[in-house]
């Protein structure tokens, strides 16, 4: 499989794992990076410029293989530039940006050896990253699970649009779960996807309560819903009490303040470490109506790569059939 994907990020297939704030840690992301794809590490809740050092070095104890390191600048708080400085003493092979304006971040690292990703939700800000120099864009949807654009464009709309107004690789994020998804990426234009609920729910994801792998699983497309719209940052969660509890709140016109303390990372850490869903909430995308298990990384790999191939010459035989009409 050759994409300018794989060629820049030097990997096997050009399937990236979404930056999984309090989940990306170094068993998936090396597990990621072994079976042929850029596993990530989550700098923003790693919590500590040591503690981000340590997990770059504990990746690289279980793969030999290309990784990147997630910066969700608005996350932060400023902290980022220890947590960069360290990606940078550390000579990661690849950053993605999320969460605000990337440009601080693109003059530190000029002239590093760093190839980067930009994580966008619309086509001024993918056009904004390839003025930066970005090496490629990750266009999420509005299917995706965890924070999303303002504007609500599906994937199908979302990657063309993106990859008619950008000449650097474009890479399809939002509602991918399985080989169809991949291989439906390749042909709106994209050069590779980006998936984050779906490695939830693989064995790799050791952080990961039972009980959120479970409900991801058992869940139907239908069973997301976003919160935080009222206060600009919408986001994409398994649907519950508790979630349906904050959109309430947010309806009856709560204030960011007011809502605080539900929708913190405490919250979300107190489901997806815990499981308590009475206190906490999960972040999931609508790909969960097509998660059916819970298998290692490679096993995930290995069906979606002989799914696209199936797909291919099904595709292959009905556009096939049509030209020799
Ligand atoms: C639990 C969870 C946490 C996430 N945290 C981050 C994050 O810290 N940084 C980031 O760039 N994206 C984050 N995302 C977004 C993913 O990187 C990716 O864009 C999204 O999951 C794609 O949609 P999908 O869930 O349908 O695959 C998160 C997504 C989920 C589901």
């Amino acid at each position: 499989m050759k994409t300018r994907v794989t060629e820049i990020f030097r990997i096997k297939y050009p399937i990236v794992q979404g930056g999984l704030a309090y989940l990306a840690y170094a068993e998936l992301a090396a597990a990621v990076s072994n079976a042929g794809g850029l596993g990530q590490i989550t700098a923003a809740t790693l919590r500590s410029p040591e503690k981000l050092r340590e997990e770059i070095r504990k990746v690289r104890t279980l793969t030999n293989n290309p990784f990147a390191v997630n910066f969700a600048i608005a996350r932060h708080d400023g902290q980022y530039k220890e947590l960069l400085e360290v990606a940078i003493e550390e000579k990661v092979p690849a950053i993605s940006i999320t969460g605000a304006n990337p440009q601080p971040i693109f003059e530190r690292i000029k002239g590093e050896n760093i190839r980067t990703l930009v994580l966008v939700a619309g086509v001024r800000q993918a056009q904004k990253a390839e003025q930066l120099g970005a090496d490629a864009v990750m266009a999420v949807g509005q299917e995706g699970g965890g924070h999303l654009g303002r504007d609500d464009i599906g994937t199908m709309v979302l990657i063309p649009r993106v990859v008619d107004s950008v000449s650097i690789p474009v890479l399809a994020s939002g509602g991918i779960g399985d080989g169809r998804g991949f291989l439906a990426a390749f042909a709106l234009g994209a050069e590779g996807i980006e998936m984050g609920t779906r490695f939830i729910a693989t064995k790799e994801c050791i952080h990961a309560n039972e009980k959120y792998k479970q409900a991801i699983v058992n869940a139907k497309e239908s069973d997301t819903v976003v919160i935080k719209r009222t206060i600009g940052s919408p986001g994409r969660v398994l649907k519950s009490e508790f979630t349906l509890d904050i959109i309430e709140r947010e309806k009856e016109g709560a204030t960011y303040e007011d809502l605080q303390e539900i929708i913190s990372g405490n919250a979300n850490c107190r489901y997806i470490y815990d499981g308590n869903e009475d206190e906490g909430f999960g972040w999931a995308g609508q790909v969960i109506g097509l998660i059916n298990n819970i298998p290692t990384v490679q096993e995930l790999f290995d069906e979606m790569i002989l799914t696209a191939e199936k797909g291919l010459s099904r595709i292959g035989n009905i556009i096939g059939e049509q030209t020799h009409r």
